[in-house]
C-alpha cells in the first residue's frame, strides 16, 4: 500500500504534549496525524494517506449513519525503557477485522495493509506514545475503524467505504492497585444471539449494550454481565471484556466462543496460562455454576479481561435474586496480568513472538 503522508502546520508543543501525557485519561486527546484509505469495487482500496486530525465531511445519507454498517478494532503502542515503541500481536487485530468485515458485508481490508496502515500512523506520531519507567503502563491506544461511507439510502453494503486510523494517549488502568470490577447480571437484554454479530467488533452491539450498561450504573456496578440469547442460562462476556473462572484444582476455564467477541487479550491468556501449566478449557459456563462454585469454595477467582484492562479481578456480581460475592483470592489472576504487561512493555522475554516493533 503506498501512504501518502502530509504533516500538520500546528504540531501539538512540547509543553501541552507532556500536560496530556502526564494525564492522558481515555480517549479524550488524540494525536496530531490520522490515517485513511477509501474503497469502491471499480477502485479496491486507494487513496492511503496520513493528514492532520480533523472532522470528517461525512454526507447526511452516507449509509453508515442510518444502517450502522461499521466495525472497529482496539490495541495498543507500548513504549520500553530503551525508548522503542512496540504493538502487541497487531496481526490478531488485522485478522479479527477481516472476520467483522465478512459479517457486516464490508470489503476486507488486507492484514499486511492494516498493519502497515497503524504501524504509519503509531511512527508519524511516535511523540504522543507515554514513556514509562519503572512499572509504568501508559500506552498509546489505537482505533482503527471501518464505515459505510456511500451517500444511498438504500439498505444494501455500500460501494463506498472508508477506514481509517486514529490514535488517542491512554492512561494506566489501575492507578494505585488493581481494584476489582463490580458486576451486574443483566436478564432482561442480550448483546447477541444465534447467527447474529456477537462475534463482530461492530457499533451496533455496543449500541444495544448501552441500556445494560446504565442498569449497571443504577445498582452502583462498573460493568454489566450478558447471558446467552437463546436460555438466558450461559455467561457470556462483560460489555467490553472477556471473562475467565479459576477452579481449586488450578484449572480455568472461559466461555466458549461463537457468539462473544475473541479477545485478544483472552486467546493470549489460554496460551500464556497453559504455559504456566494450568488446563484451560473454552465451553459453556453457567450462571448457576458461578453462583454454586463460589458458595462452595470450588471457584477461587474470578477475572475479567481485554486490551484497556489487559486482566482486572472480578468483584461481587449483582443479580435480582441476590449477591454472589467475590472469591477471596487474587493470587494467579495477577501473576497472569504481570506476565501479560511484562512482555508487553518489553519487561519480560517475548516468548511467543507476540510483539512488534513500529520505532
Ligand atoms: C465486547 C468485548 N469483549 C471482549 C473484549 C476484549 O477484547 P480484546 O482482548 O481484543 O481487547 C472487548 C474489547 O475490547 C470487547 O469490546
Amino acid at each position: 500500500m503506498q501512504i501518502t503522508t502530509t504533516l500538520t502546520s500546528s504540531p501539538t508543543d512540547d509543553a501541552r504534549l507532556a500536560e496530556i501525557l502526564e494525564n492522558p485519561g481515555f480517549g479524550t486527546h488524540f494525536t496530531d496525524h490520522m490515517f485513511t484509505v477509501e474503497w469502491t469495487p471499480t477502485d479496491g482500496w486507494h487513496d492511503a494517506r496520513i493528514t492532520p486530525y480533523g472532522p470528517l465531511t461525512l454526507d447526511p445519507a452516507a449509509a453508515v449513519l442510518h444502517y450502522a454498517q461499521e466495525i472497529f478494532e482496539g490495541m495498543k503502542a507500548y513504549r520500553h525503557d530503551d525508548g522503542s515503541v512496540w504493538m502487541f500481536r497487531p496481526e490478531a487485530n488485522a485478522e479479527r477485522m477481516v472476520r467483522s468485515c465478512d459479517r457486516l458485508a464490508l470489503p476486507e481490508l488486507p492484514a499486511d495493509d492494516f498493519v502497515q496502515a497503524v504501524a504509519a500512523l503509531v511512527e508519524v506520531d511516535q511523540r504522543f506514545v507515554p514513556s514509562n519507567s519503572g512499572a509504568g503502563e501508559k500506552s498509546l491506544y489505537l482505533r482503527p475503524f471501518m464505515f459505510a461511507s456511500e451517500k444511498f439510502l438504500g439498505v444494501r453494503p455500500a460501494e463506498h467505504v472508508t477506514f481509517m486510523v486514529i490514535a488517542s494517549p491512554a492512561g494506566a488502568y489501575f492507578k494505585g492497585g488493581a481494584k476489582p470490577v463490580s458486576l451486574w447480571l443483566t436478564e432482561e437484554y442480550t448483546r447477541a444471539g444465534r447467527g447474529g454479530m456477537g462475534a463482530a467488533k461492530t457499533g451496533g452491539n455496543y449500541a444495544s449494550s448501552l441500556v445494560a450498561q446504565r442498569e449497571a450504573y443504577a445498582h452502583g456496578c462498573d460493568q454489566v454481565v450478558f447471558l446467552d440469547g437463546q436460555e438466558g442460562k450461559y455467561v457470556e462476556e462483560l460489555g467490553g471484556m472477556n471473562m475467565y473462572f479459576v477452579f481449586d484444582d488450578g484449572s480455568i476455564v472461559t466461555p466458549e466462543t461463537g457468539t462473544i467477541l475473541e479477545g485478544i487479550t483472552r486467546s493470549s491468556i489460554i496460551e500464556l496460562a497453559g504455559k504456566m501449566g494450568h488446563h484451560v478449557t473454552e465451553r459453556k459456563f453457567a450462571i448457576d455454576e458461578w453462583r454454586d462454585g463460589v458458595a462452595s469454595g470450588r471457584i477461587t477467582e474470578v477475572f475479567a479481561c481485554g486490551t484497556a484492562a489487559v486482566v482486572t479481578p472480578v468483584g461481587a456480581l449483582r443479580t435480582k435474586d441476590g449477591d454472589v460475592p467475590a472469591p477471596a483470592s487474587t493470587d494467579l489472576t495477577m501473576r497472569i496480568r504481570e506476565a501479560l504487561v511484562d512482555v508487553q512493555f518489553g519487561r519480560a522475554d517475548d516468548t511467543f513472538g507476540w510483539m512488534k516493533r513500529v520505532v
